[in-house]
């Protein structure tokens, strides 16, 4: 198992890193299970596949689940679910000092995460990540939210779990396809800061989509020590570092909002195709070679995903896709700052970007 500790001033924990968390979490959770209930939130599908797993685990260890299960999917991460999240967590008798348990992917994580930090103005949670996605970014670092009509997670609050618990086993379950689109937030990583990194995902990025447990625990590890290293130097997103783990979120989301948030394009997909784009707009401002760019498109390629926007088949031109940027959260004082690439491992956020030159770029992008 490897242990990553996230030192944050005052609110340090540990994200754990291995196979089996899930089926000894009441010795993972070392003491932090003051009572005999313990209320868990989760979803249908993963308490289908991870709910006798967890409640046999509390159940050797003296325990009993208090389950609150949410459909599966974006749209629990509503008003709605929060106020019948936090109801609950009241019924259940929830105190400052207890810990609630989140299993499941981002939305689970960001829905009851946020249900956590306004409950009796806040309480403990522990994330129990079960998508790779989660492991190696959503569940580390404290963004909890929701999703409102005007947009996704515009309200939400900086709220940092007790510990995470990463079990490398919920990955053997996950489809493919999943699982390749959360790997494209694991290369993130390499892109952004760590060219090494990115060479290693470039030799064993097969080995990790196929299952082999060593390159899945270095992956992961890898990963959320990167991420560690960020959210200690940065938690609020003030100084600009955080702001790099959005490298592909912004062409990504525009992808993701022409596409209608939709099974057409999952997040993951959409953030690598989103790199590709920031790379290939980094080259043709002159900041790093096109062959780094075509390096960033080959891999993901190699493994299966699309790597050209011109694969997607969208019926639409580059100001269509750069009118959705304009509803961006990082939106600042009119301008929208992008994540842009020196070369690999060389991420800087560019405040100078003019969408209408990105709309240009994007045609020539659309066409191939
Ligand atoms: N997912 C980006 C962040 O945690 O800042």
């Amino acid at each position: 198992m490897a242990v990553i500790p996230v030192d944050i001033a005052g609110r340090p924990y540990e994200v754990r890193v291995g196979t089996g968390l899930l089926a000894g979490l009441v010795e993972q959770c070392s003491g932090r299970l003051r009572k005999r209930r313990v209320p868990i939130v989760t979803d249908a599908q993963v308490h289908a596949a991870w709910g006798p797993v967890v409640e046999n685990a509390l159940h050797q260890g003296g325990h009993e689940a208090a389950w609150r299960i949410l459909p599966p999917g974006e749209a629990s991460k509503s008003w709605e679910q929060l106020a019948a999240t936090v109801d609950w967590m009241l019924a259940e008798e929830v105190e400052r000092g207890d810990h609630v348990l989140a299993l499941g992917g981002g939305v689970i994580g960001d829905l009851t995460g946020f249900a956590a930090s306004i409950l009796k103005r806040g309480c403990n949670f522990i994330q129990l990540p079960t998508s790779l996605l989660a492991q190696v970014d959503s569940s580390v670092g404290g963004k909890t939210a929701i999703n409102t009509p005007a947009g996704k997670n515009l309200v939400g609050a900086f709220h940092q779990p007790a510990l995470v618990l990463a079990d490398l086993a919920v990955l053997d379950t996950l489809p493919a396809r999943e699982l390749k689109a959360g790997y494209a937030e694991v290369v993130k990583y390499g892109i952004l800061g760590d060219a090494d990194f990115f060479a290693w995902c470039d030799e064993h990025g097969a080995a990790v989509l196929e299952g082999d447990a060593a390159a899945r625990e270095y992956a992961v590890a890898h990963s959320v020590a990167a991420k560690a290293r960020i959210v200690r130097e940065d938690e609020r997103e003030t100084l600009g570092l955080r702001a790099l783990l959005n490298l592909g979120h912004t062409f990504g989301h525009a992808l993701e909002a022409q596409t209608g948030f939709s099974d057409r394009l999952l997040h993951g997909e959409g953030v690598a195709l989103g790199m590709v784009l920031a790379a290939r707009y980094s080259a043709r401002r002159g900041l790093m070679p096109m062959a780094s760019a075509d390096r960033i498109a080959s891999h993901f390629a190699a493994l299966g995903m699309v790597g050209e926007l011109s694969g997607l088949g969208l019926n639409c031109d580059g100001q269509t896709l750069t009118r959705h940027m304009l509803h961006d959260k990082k939106m600042d004082a009119g301008t929208l700052p992008f994540v842009l690439l020196k070369g690999i491992g060389e991420a800087f956020l560019a405040k100078d970007v003019a969408l209408d030159d990105v709309a240009a770029f994007l045609d020539g992008q659309l066409r191939g």
